[in-house]
């Protein structure tokens, strides 16, 4: 896993509870990503070590500067000390990109659908961008949910490639606070919906689309249940999810435990509480482990299972890449007291 570090050029208000950070691409080892990646941005708050993953809203044929847009989350550690703390000259440790929710040029697909609410849309404008630019022939559609105009971030970015676009990108807002106004007859009121999407779909060759979807778990649902009606390939459908929805019944047989990490060269028996992830539990303890999405989608905290039982739970990705004893400890809880896992040795 390769590190940078990256200086701060801008901070860029998009709306009231989101910034975009603009990095100065490194002078000598650039940094190459595809659009819909995501960069991990590490800081030490309070003496801890905190480690969190950011989509670029830049597209690698759009834009000069590394941009991550960051939307502030009640209580949220990280999110509120970037929005309070970082500065124009602020070095910011990062690792190599990441992440598969990226544009594949697929010859066959000649229409993608974008769907997204809230700070969702930050890997999907980078692959609107990257689509508009890089290729020609294909027709772009967003549909895009906020609670109004004042919080839809890139409103004015979207805008912009509308006209510069007319003919290759549509989109449709849905606002949950919505009001009427007759300039803004592409706007509709509530919730991206089933009924919205099989009318939107009905005359659309659907073997010839692809969908990205980034949002809360209902917008995915609604979206997937609506394009297997559709009968819409599942290879053409991409999601990304930001976050771990854990369902409290896939605990009910997890108890807390002690298990011993190995961790560079070092054994250290750590408690994990019922509920806890044995990576949680490890960054409670002090133990500095490397990870990035905590979501079960990259390999950044992976172990190696040496003694005793434990269970992934809530990966948002199905993972047949992993051998047996492979555990990615985001997700990995003990099931039994003489767990003894291995990491970055
Ligand atoms: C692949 C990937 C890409 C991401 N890209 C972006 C991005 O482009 N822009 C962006 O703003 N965020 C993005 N995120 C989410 C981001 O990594 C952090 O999880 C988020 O900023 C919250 O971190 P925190 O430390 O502030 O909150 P924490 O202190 O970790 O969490 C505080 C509370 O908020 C809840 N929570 C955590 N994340 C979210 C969330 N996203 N929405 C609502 N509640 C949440 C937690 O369950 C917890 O209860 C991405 C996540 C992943 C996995
Ligand atoms: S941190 Fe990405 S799989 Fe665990």
């Amino acid at each position: 896993m390769k590190n940078y570090t990256l200086k701060v050029h801008d901070v860029k208000k998009e709306t009231q509870d989101t910034i975009t950070l603009c990095f100065k691409q490194p002078g000598l080892r650039k940094i190459k990503y595809q659009a819909g990646q995501y960069l991990t941005l590490s800081f030490r708050i309070n003496g801890r070590k905190y480690t969190r993953p950011y989509s670029f809203s830049s597209a690698p044929s759009a834009d000069a500067f590394l941009e991550t847009t960051i939307k502030r989350v009640p209580e949220g550690v990280f999110s509120n000390y970037v929005h309070d703390s970082i500065q124009v000259g602020d070095i910011v440790e990062v690792m190599e990109p990441m992440g598969d929710f990226v544009h594949t040029n697929d010859e066959s697909i000649n229409e993608i659908y974008f769907w997204g609410v809230g700070s969702g849309i930050t890997p999907l404008i980078s692959i609107i961008k990257e689509v508009l630019i890089s290729n020609p022939l294909v027709q772009v559609n967003l549909i895009y949910g906020n609670k109004n105009f004042e919080s839809t971030i890139f409103l004015d970015t979207i805008n912009q490639l509308l006209v510069q676009y007319t003919s290759r990108l549509k989109v449709w807002h849905f606002h949950t606070q919505y009001t009427h106004d007759e300039k803004h007859h592409f706007v509709k009121s509530g919730r991206i919906n089933q009924e919205f999407i099989l009318n939107l779909l009905k005359d659309v060759a659907i073997e010839k689309t692809a969908h990205y979807i980034c949002g809360p778990v209902d917008l995915k649902n609604t979206i997937k249940e609506a394009l297997a009606v559709l009968e819409c390939p599942k290879a053409t459908i991409f999601s990304e999810d930001f976050e771990l929805v854990k369902d409290p019944k896939d605990f009910e047989d997890i108890l807390t435990q002690h298990v011993n990490i190995r961790f560079q060269g070092n054994d250290t028996l750590v408690e994990v509480l019922k509920g806890k992830s044995v990576l949680e539990s490890a960054l409670d303890a002090g133990i500095e482990l490397p990870y990035s999405c905590q979501t079960g989608s990259c390999n950044t905290c992976k172990g190696k299972l040496k003694e005793g039982k434990m269970r992934m739970i809530g990966l948002a990705k199905d993972r047949d890449d992993l051998e047996k004893e492979d555990y990615l400890l985001c997700c990995s809880y003990p099931l039994t007291d003489n767990v003894y896992v291995e990491i970055g040795n």
